[in-house]
């Protein structure tokens, strides 16, 4: 059977990314495909109508027409029930399905036959490194938290010296060593800001010296034993986290500009900032929460707003991603690409099911929730 991709225009709030690239159409269209995309779906990403046509692509009046002879929908978040109504059976959906958040969605995927394929889980392995978002976006996120800090903070990042006096340069912290977090302390550095970092994991130390950023951190025996062997952060002990408040107490009280960017697979994000150290900073400091969808690093951050609260500007933009549509569209659509290619095969889907990397994504198949993290949530409930 050919393959008739359909890429519907993304409704979620503060959704800006499409699920396509003019580039990525073009690409699998020379890979035999058909894409079909639902008018204005590039829009917020500045990919017009036009740009996709001339890639190849065929433009749809809606999600219903563009999805309804497709066997491939790739999309950008988990679609609503409406829209899950547009997916024949038997498709593969791709997508940032969110499945922790979604186990309501996980279940009636399934009930309609759908086979969902959520990149947020993509292994870490060498393989998969093209085509994990995670990575592709919170790079991303993390440059775009740094610029708007500046753009909130009413003083320079570097040290200027001048006829008229000399401006000391910003001090930037930045929690959270992941991939957001080494770019926002690479941000921060080009634009001439003195830069600190703290993580629980202790392979970041030394990424943070490398960038030319000063390591904080409480180095005890559970810090040595904080990364799993994914490569992510353990939930720390009461104790731990005690200590840690305490140093970041201190260190915090001294910055201008702190970006949290700390996350634990699967689990609220750590509350790293309290209230009093907020009040500790000096006025017309900045914070930005990247966590803030997760519940946020600081404990004042709102989600979607920027407030000021003890003279600190708390950003808390939903979707940061999303701020930088067109790059970001370009690099997910891409991480898309190279999934597809492992999945199409002389112009036709060939799904290997004992694929580490499907195995790793696949949540539904023929009617059944396969993934074992939320097969055993399905069966429970
Ligand atoms: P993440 O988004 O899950 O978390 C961000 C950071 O927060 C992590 O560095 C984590 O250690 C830190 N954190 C958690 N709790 C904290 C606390 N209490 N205090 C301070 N920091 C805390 O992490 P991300 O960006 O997804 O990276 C996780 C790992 O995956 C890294 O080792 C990264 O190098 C690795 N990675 C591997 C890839 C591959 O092999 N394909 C691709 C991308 C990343």
């Amino acid at each position: 059977m050919s393959i008739k991709i359909a890429v519907p225009k993304a409704t979620a709030e503060h959704e800006r990314r499409c699920a396509a690239s003019p580039e990525t159409v073009k690409k699998l269209v020379a890979a035999g495909c058909e894409v079909v995309i639902e008018t204005a779906a590039g829009e917020g990403a500045s990919f017009t109508d036009n740009m996709f046509k001339n890639a190849g692509a065929k433009i749809a009046a809606t999600a219903k027409e563009a999805c309804a002879v497709a066997n491939v929908i790739t999309c950008v978040r988990a679609p609503t029930a409406d829209e899950l109504g547009f997916i024949p059976k038997g498709a593969l959906l791709i997508g940032m399905l969110a499945p922790y958040a979604n186990a309501q969605l996980v279940g009636d995927m399934a009930n309609a036959g759908i086979n969902a394929f959520s990149m947020e889980l993509i292994p870490r392995i060498t393989r998969a490194q093209a085509m994990d978002v995670l990575s592709s976006q919170a790079n991303l996120a993390g440059y775009k938290a740094v610029l708007d800090a500046a753009g909130h903070f009413t003083r320079a990042f570097p040290m200027m010296m001048t006829a008229a006096g000399t401006i000391p340069p910003a001090r930037v912290f930045v929690m959270g060593v992941g991939v957001a977090g080494l770019q926002a302390i690479a941000t921060a550095k080009r634009l001439g800001a003195i830069v600190s970092a703290t993580d629980v994991r202790p392979a970041t130390k030394e990424q943070v010296i490398s960038l030319g950023g000063t390591f904080v951190a409480i180095e005890d025996e559970e810090f040595k034993q904080a990364e799993t062997a994914g490569g992510y952060a353990k939930q720390m002990s009461p104790e731990y986290m005690a200590k840690q408040q305490k140093l970041v107490e201190e260190h915090i009280a001294k910055q201008d500009i702190v970006i949290t960017t700390a996350l634990i697979p699967g689990r609220p994000a750590p509350k790293l900032v309290t209230a009093k150290m907020v009040e500790s900073m000096k006025p017309g400091s900045v914070i930005v929460d990247l966590a803030v969808e997760t519940g946020g690093n600081c404990e004042l951050s709102e989600p979607g707003k920027a407030v000021k609260k003890h003279g600190v500007t708390l950003v808390g933009h939903a979707n940061m991603p999303s701020r930088l549509a067109t790059d970001a569209s370009a690099l997910y659509s891409k991480n898309i690409l190279n999934l597809l290619n492992l999945l199409i095969k002389d112009k036709t889907l060939s799904i290997n099911w004992d694929d580490e990397i499907v195995k790793g994504v696949a949540l539904t198949r023929d009617g059944t929730v396969v993934h074992p993290l939320f097969a055993k949530k399905e069966a429970a409930a």
